[in-house]
């Protein structure tokens, strides 16, 4: 029997599970014998590998997380850790890997795959959307309907209240997440990252607001580097806007929980067939993800971090929520 070994890693978002009974499913059905390594690639330098059947992925296509756990595992990166990871596939006769993760997780899987023989497929799977070679990440849909749900109840407080909201989103850097919330949500403002926050400008336009009417406001902050960043910049605006009454809500991981959405579960299914449908071809180490709403694998060693051009996003938000 070929032992083909599944992973997922870094930060755990919705439909991994679905991902993962896909995996499953398929490489029983291509012959081959599912091992399932726990907790990303920390359980695969400590050798966590476990067989799995078609009875272990029963009931799991519609849960948050993983079954198999998650890690984050700077160590694997460095040159022992690979040699180490490359010692255990070996060690178990895996003939085949799949990964599941975000940007970080799945450079890693294409350095691993530069040390080993074996196909190792990576399947973008991270609330942020930031990963190349592919439209969607699985976890990404979710994640901003769970923002939206909140952002929709916030906006009721704020009404009633006549307040003004910062809402911070999850999502590093990307900017995947505040975009799509500001423009759904109907946010007054998008403040992105790497944007040094013009607080006069800010200022200037919600006043406009207020003289024409408007009662209340919600501003999106991008997490960036740091989460938390929307309680300095809230600090830094009261003391130009003393009058507005202003409140911060991070969303934070909140959004990396709950039940996949349909758009997330039908993705995650794809590509965990087509990544063993890939080894089943013979193909090499290979990204499988979406574009244009089809399947597409690229080279592993091509994986990076998907920059998002926020222009017409963040006009949009703007002209829509003008007075
Ligand atoms: O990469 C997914 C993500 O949820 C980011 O949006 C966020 O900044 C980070 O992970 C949080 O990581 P952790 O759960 O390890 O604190």
């Amino acid at each position: 029997m070929k032992h083909l070994a599944l992973l997922t890693s870094g930060g755990d978002c919705p439909g991994m599970d679905t991902a993962v009974r896909a995996i499953v499913r398929s490489a029983l059905h291509y012959g081959f014998s599912p091992i399932g390594i726990h907790r990303g690639f920390q359980g695969l330098l400590e050798g966590e590998l476990h067989p799995m059947d078609h009875h272990s992925v029963s009931g799991i296509g519609h849960l948050g997380g993983t079954i198999l756990h998650s890690a984050r595992t700077p160590e694997f990166q460095k040159k022992g850790g690979l040699q180490k990871a490359s010692k255990t596939l070996e060690r178990h006769q895996i003939k085949a890997l799949i990964v599941l993760g975000g940007e970080g997780s799945l450079k890693g899987a294409a350095r691993l795959s530069q040390r080993v023989t074996i196909p190792i497929m990576g399947i973008p799977a991270s609330i942020d959307n930031d990963v190349s070679g592919t439209d969607y990440c699985i976890g990404y849909d979710t994640a901003i309907n769970t923002g939206l749900q909140a952002l929709d109840r916030i906006r009721d407080t704020a009404t009633s209240h006549e307040r003004l909201f910062l809402v911070e989103a999850m999502g590093h850097t990307a900017l995947d997440i505040p975009l799509a919330l500001g423009v759904s949500g109907g946010a007054e403002e998008i403040l992105l990252p790497e944007d040094p926050v013009d607080l006069n400008r800010l200022h200037k336009s919600l006043e406009k607001g207020r003289k024409k009417g408007k009662k209340s406001s919600i501003l999106i902050v991008a997490e960036g580097k740091r989460a938390g960043r929307a309680f300095d910049i809230a600090a830094r605006l009261k003391k130009i806007a003393s009058h507005y009454d202003i409140r911060v809500s991070v969303l934070g991981h909140q959004q990396r929980g709950g039940s996949p959405s349909a758009f997330d579960r039908i993705l995650a299914s794809r590509l965990g067939h087509a990544a063993v449908k890939a080894v089943h071809l013979g193909e090499q180490s290979k990204l499988v993800g979406i574009h244009g709403g089809r399947v597409v694998l690229t080279d592993l060693q091509r994986v990076s971090q998907k920059k998002t051009d926020p222009k017409e996003l963040l006009e949009l938000c703007r002209l829509l929520a003008s007075p």
